[in-house]
């Protein structure tokens, strides 16, 4: 099949696009290169540089006539939709209902959009499923869901078929400080520095990690399942940062005090996500635990000399 990948020179988009070649599938990646290195762009793919809010999109569309797009580019930082809004929506909903024109135009044959748990908000202490209560806490939350009832209801309009793979924190090689899951790459850079990592509030906050190779894979099996539904895509386990923290430091074999500072605006208190319905319908489940996935990271890291 054709791909389109929008953000496909990303952190998650670049992990995606190696998958998608090693499937068999024709890759094209447009990307403005707002956070991303052409460097980290996989070798053997059709690389277009541009913003997807450029009205020249259109032709790349009539161009390439693409079976599938997955939109993964996006504002990503949830610190900047509390400070700029406006950006925000403009890139995250705009650009979103502006591509999903092009689709219907197009005739894309499935839309697959990378959301968030930042859209649920603050969540009980437990595992939540996909029919948890919607109530983000930033603005990149809300143009995340905003984007996931567009995409919805254009799709219930026009007959196009499209999943939504609503991320926990994804971390993995490449991944730079900025976005939501960056705090294992932070905390990486700053102990193979030997710096000492800053942790907000109190370091009981819990998150649930999800390695980005199995966050590629989930995007490369709604290729051909689990059209028009939303799904979770998380380890269903939980981890503080302060125990995140203690194994950083002993994979690394370093010994630094973290610098407390106070918690931060739209940030989550807990974040669990219940995976079953991947599982059942995608045929989805993490095939990286922490302690895997954080050992090859740091591998990547080390290797970098970062
Ligand atoms: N990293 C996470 O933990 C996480 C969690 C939940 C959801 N997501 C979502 O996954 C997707 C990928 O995130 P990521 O972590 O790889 O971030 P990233 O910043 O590494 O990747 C986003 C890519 O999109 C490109 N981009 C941004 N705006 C663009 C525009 N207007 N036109 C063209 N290209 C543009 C950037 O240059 C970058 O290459 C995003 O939609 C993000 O919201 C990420």
């Amino acid at each position: 099949m054709k791909i389109l990948v929008t953000g496909g020179a990303g952190f998650i988009g670049s992990h995606v696009v190696e998958l998608l070649i090693q499937s068999g599938h024709e890759t094209i990646i447009v990307d403005n290169f707002n956070s991303s290195k052409k460097e980290d762009v996989p070798s053997k793919v059709h690389l277009i540089e541009m913003d997807i809010n450029a009205p020249q999109l259109e032709g790349i569309f009539a161009q390439e006539k693409p079976d599938i797009v997955i939109h993964m580019a996006a504002q990503v930082d949830v610190a900047i939709s509390i400070q700029n809004p406006e950006h925000d929506a403009e890139q995250n909903i705009l650009g979103t209902i502006r591509l999903i024109n092009y689709c219907k135009k197009y005739n894309v044959q499935k839309i697959i959009f990378s959301s968030s748990c930042a859209v649920y908000g603050e969540t009980a202490d437990c595992s939540i499923t996909e029919s948890f209560p919607i109530k983000p806490l930033s603005y990149y939350g809300l143009s995340k869901y905003t984007s996931e009832m567009y995409i919805q209801l254009f799709s219930s309009l026009n007959q196009i078929p499209f999943t939504i793979l609503r991320y926990a924190n994804v971390y993995g090689p490449k991944q730079t400080s900025k976005g939501e899951g960056g705090v294992i790459s932070t905390f990486f850079r700053k102990i193979l520095n030997n710096e000492a990592p800053i942790i907000y509030g109190d370091g009981e906050q819990t998150r649930d990690f999800v390695y980005v190779k199995d966050v590629a894979m989930a995007n490369v099996l709604a290729i051909s399942k689990g059209t028009n539904e939303i799904f979770n895509i998380g380890s269903n386990t939980k981890t503080s940062v302060n125990e995140l923290l203690k194994i950083m430091k002993s994979l690394a074999s370093v010994d630094i005090t973290p610098i407390s500072k106070p918690e931060r605006d739209g940030d989550i208190q807990h974040s669990q996500l219940d995976n079953t319905k991947a599982a059942t319908i995608l045929g989805w489940n993490p095939s990286y635990d922490l302690l895997n996935g954080l050992n090859d990271t740091f591998n990547y890291y080390k290797s970098k000399k970062i």
